[in-house]
């Protein structure tokens, strides 16, 4: 069912709770593919109703970001929910969720703002005030549809983290469920963005994941020190890699490791063309 308004997810809801069913959310972007799919299939399995929000949400887009070019394949989208199981796709416009007009500057609307110290590095040093708008979207989604549970991929791990710390430190009462990373059989990690990218980006895109499981290898035959583990990533880098970073850090807190554990993981995040490419592996 495909409902725009938040007054009719609220009677939904009201008519779930009452019936004492559990909710588990699904916050996407659209254009899905498999990676959303397998957070969609946990959420049918795990819970009474399902509820996929589908929104492109403006206020997590730095200037000069792909805001207006980000796909959007709403009907698409509804059927592969449709087929999946799911009771409600969400899909409210930019006015239903951020009514006032001015929404777009920080004095018209009361955000989110996740710890410095989670926000300073990785993607959050170039996409400055990004976690914010994901902080602040993420908070009214569960407020709108106050769900038992919440599932989030661990393609987007930087996000994953904060948004537990957001959960923790504001009691929010939801569980959040993390899911593993969905990939083609090459080994690159879907994400909507990969249709930016030509044939041939795409074969460039697959450094990230040959870095990544290539390190996650070293790691297993004893190698922990991380400068030596960095530069086993060289190899795989050519012209056309613009390396944004590549970095060791505890998968709770995002602490920086100079010696690899089994709680460390490794980000990557590079562009090919003007299209920014993430992703990560946990070494344990
Ligand atoms: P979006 O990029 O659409 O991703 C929605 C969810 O799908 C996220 O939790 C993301 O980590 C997960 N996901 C994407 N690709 C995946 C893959 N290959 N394997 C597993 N999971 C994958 O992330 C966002 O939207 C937004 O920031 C949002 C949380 C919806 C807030 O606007």
């Amino acid at each position: 069912m495909l409902v725009h308004t938040i007054a009719e997810v609220r009677e939904k809801v009201k008519e779930w709770k009452k019936q004492g069913l559990t909710i588990g959310l699904v916050p996407t972007m659209g254009a899905l593919h498999s990676g959303h799919l397998s957070l969609i299939k946990k959420s049918v399995e795990k819970c009474d109703k399902t509820v996929v929000s589908v929104f492109v949400n403006p206020i997590q887009f730095c200037p000069g970001e792909d805001l207006d070019k980000y796909p959007r394949t709403l009907e698409a989208d509804e059927q592969l929910c449709n087929g999946a199981g799911v009771d409600i796709v969400f899909a409210p416009s930019p006015a239903e969720m951020y009514p006032d007009a001015q929404m777009l500057s920080n004095d018209f609307l009361t955000y989110i703002i996740p710890p410095f110290f989670y926000v300073n590095k990785l993607c959050g040093k170039s996409r400055v005030g990004h976690f914010d708008g994901v902080c602040t979207v993420v908070n009214k989604l569960f407020n709108i549809v106050q769900p038992d549970y919440a599932f989030f991929g661990e393609k987007d791990r930087q996000q994953l983290i904060i948004l537990r710390k957001m959960v923790k430190d504001l009691n929010i009462p939801v569980e959040i469920i993390p899911c593993p990373i969905v990939r083609e059989e090459s080994g690159l990690a879907l994400s909507s963005r990969n249709k930016y990218l030509s044939e041939n980006d795409k074969i460039n895109a697959l450094a990230l994941s040959k870095i990544l499981f290539n390190i996650k290898a070293c790691y297993n035959n004893g190698i922990t020190d991380v400068d030596a583990l960095t530069e086993t990533a060289y190899s795989y880098l050519n012209t056309c890699h613009n390396l944004e970073y590549l970095e060791f850090r505890d998968a709770d807190n995002l602490e920086e490791k100079q010696t690899a554990d089994n709680n460390t993981v490794v980000f990557i995040a590079l562009k090919i063309g003007n299209v920014r490419l993430i992703d990560n592996i946990a070494l344990s």
